[in-house]
């Protein structure tokens, strides 16, 4: 039977000795840690009809210089508890999992055997502390509506993570990230119109030890940790849990010994972030392109546009008059990956298949007037192999293909065409792109400079430079999406608003 959860806030279980606690699993670790391990918090993700990936890393001191948390060089047992309710009178699966320093103490469990489309909440132990708890979900196998929050780029120096906090209050069912996750620069190595509001901890990102301590610095946020204990995540990385416009083996940045770079940098993102051992690194290589199914309603298909890409054309960057970008060898998938997406949609039964990539696929003519000028790191550099997939979208037969993007810190919405400069060629699916969490700042709205970008690219009808994130309801019938935005990030306490809604009715593949 599916289960809907009624509003309701978290508990924090205090740590001393919880009256009722019984967390099973003999054997609990006889040695102690001095302070909290769970500054970092917890998190839930790639959902399935029985299970999902429980999170957590443990740092005693989160922004030790050494990526270590300030945790000891041993083995550690964590206990782990999934409860059918949020005082966890009715625990259905428990048990242990050591934290290895060479994992940077993470622990990732794959619960299975749970009941489709509920809600369930967890929690972890440690030498008698007790994790934050979080809230996550199995996906169903009945056709139930969805509430689904798309996030992306959230810059830490750019602005605080209200948007996060408005994402967690709404308790969507699921959230997906579609990358920049973090950023590899130094203190103002990137900024802001507004500047720098908080400042990175160490050194521009090089090694494992630099990605570590990012990562926790990250996740020491209060905002971040409840949108992390609010729902399981979807992620995929983007360039910069890397470094700026890497593509495959070739740096972004002329860094050297690039393969390095990457295997460090996959190993950190990993390490904290819920994913499934199916994505655990070997070396330089990672599997984040993945399907997940919820229900008979959905079927995602997230994507990974870095790791097999094709270097930019043209020296990458903003640009006009780049004819590299039309080779038809050029490609952003890779063929194994544009293969295995063109099958999982020919495959799908499910009413939506919500594409979930990193950069922008509608066709975007920034320059105003006569000619083009397109930035070669999104879609518009690998023209050739979009007009593929996107016919690919229409021949699969696929229903409903809704293609979600992060990436462009602006919002966006769009009907893809099968030739963006004829406005009669048939629409094949709609494309939502989220602006950032924080990334770039507080961000403005100009009516003008929307109108003149419409103009010049009249499949898109909406554009937000704001920060926000986006929620979905979706049903058998439609797919409604707000876009939800912040009139500021550099102070807290901003509400979000809905500043667009679009309806997408099923069958009809366009924007109402
Ligand atoms: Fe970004």
């Amino acid at each position: 039977m599916e289960q809907k959860p009624s509003r309701r806030t978290f508990l924090t279980i205090a740590a001393a000795g919880a009256g009722g606690l019984a967390l099973t699993g003999a054997g609990l670790p006889s040695r102690t840690l001095p302070r909290d391990p769970f500054t970092l918090g917890v998190a839930s993700g790639d959902p399935s009809r029985d299970g999902f990936v429980l999170w957590t890393r443990l740092a005693v001191d989160p922004l030790a210089p050494d990526g270590r948390g300030g945790m000891p060089s041993r083995d550690v047992d964590v206990e782990w508890q999934v409860a059918a309710d949020e005082r966890f009178a009715r625990v259905v699966r428990s048990g242990a999992e050591t934290a290895r320093p060479g994992a940077a103490h993470s622990v990732h469990v794959e619960p299975a055997g749970l009941e489709p489309g509920r809600e369930y909440f967890y929690r972890f132990r440690v030498a008698g502390h007790v994790s934050p708890t979080g809230r996550t979900r199995t996906a169903p196998v009945a056709l139930s509506p969805l509430t689904l929050a798309v996030a992306a780029c959230a810059h830490y120096e750019h602005g605080y993570y209200t948007a996060y906090r408005r994402l967690a209050e709404q308790e969507p069912d699921l959230v997906v990230h579609l990358g920049d996750y973090l950023y590899e620069y130094a203190h103002r190595g990137y900024t802001a119109p507004g500047g720098a509001v908080r400042r990175h901890a160490g050194d521009r990102c090089a090694t494992l030890a630099d990605y570590r301590l990012r990562h926790a610095q990250y996740k020491t946020d209060p905002d971040l940790r409840a949108a992390h204990a609010a729902a399981p995540w979807l992620v995929a990385f983007d360039d910069h849990e890397v470094e700026n416009n890497w593509a495959a083996g070739v740096s972004g940045n002329g860094t050297p010994r690039f393969a390095r770079r990457r295997a460090d940098a996959f190993r950190a993102y990993y390490e904290n972030m819920p994913l499934r051992r199916a994505s655990v690194p070997h070396g330089a290589s990672m599997r984040v392109h993945r399907r997940v199914d919820w229900g008979p309603l959905a079927r995602f298909h997230l994507l990974d546009t870095r790791q097999f890409r094709d270097d930019q054309a043209c020296d990458d960057g903003a640009r006009a008059g780049c004819d590299d970008r039309l080779d038809t060898g050029r490609s952003m998938l890779g063929e194994d990956q544009r293969r295995w997406l063109l099958d999982g949609l020919a495959a799908s039964g499910a009413r939506w298949n919500l594409v979930g990539q990193q950069v922008l696929m509608a066709r975007k003519d920034t320059r105003v007037g006569p000619g083009s000028e397109v930035n070669l790191d999104s879609w518009d550099g690998y023209a050739a192999e979009r007009a593929r997939l996107l016919a690919g979208f229409r021949d699969s037969g696929a229903a409903n293909p809704v293609v979600l993007t992060g990436d462009a810190h602006m919002h966006h919405a769009a009907d893809l065409r099968l030739d963006f400069d004829d406005p009669d060629s048939p629409r094949v699916a709609v494309e939502l792109v989220t602006s950032s969490i924080s990334s770039d700042g507080d961000g403005y709205r100009d009516e003008g400079k929307v109108a003149e970008t419409i103009a010049e690219n009249p499949h898109i009808s909406y554009l937000d430079q704001r920060r926000g994130y986006i929620v979905c309801r979706v049903t058998a019938g439609e797919l409604s999406a707000d876009f939800r935005t912040l009139d500021r990030i550099s102070r807290r306490g901003a509400p979000a608003r809905t500043g667009a809604r679009f309806t997408v009715p099923a069958g009809r593949s366009a924007l109402v």
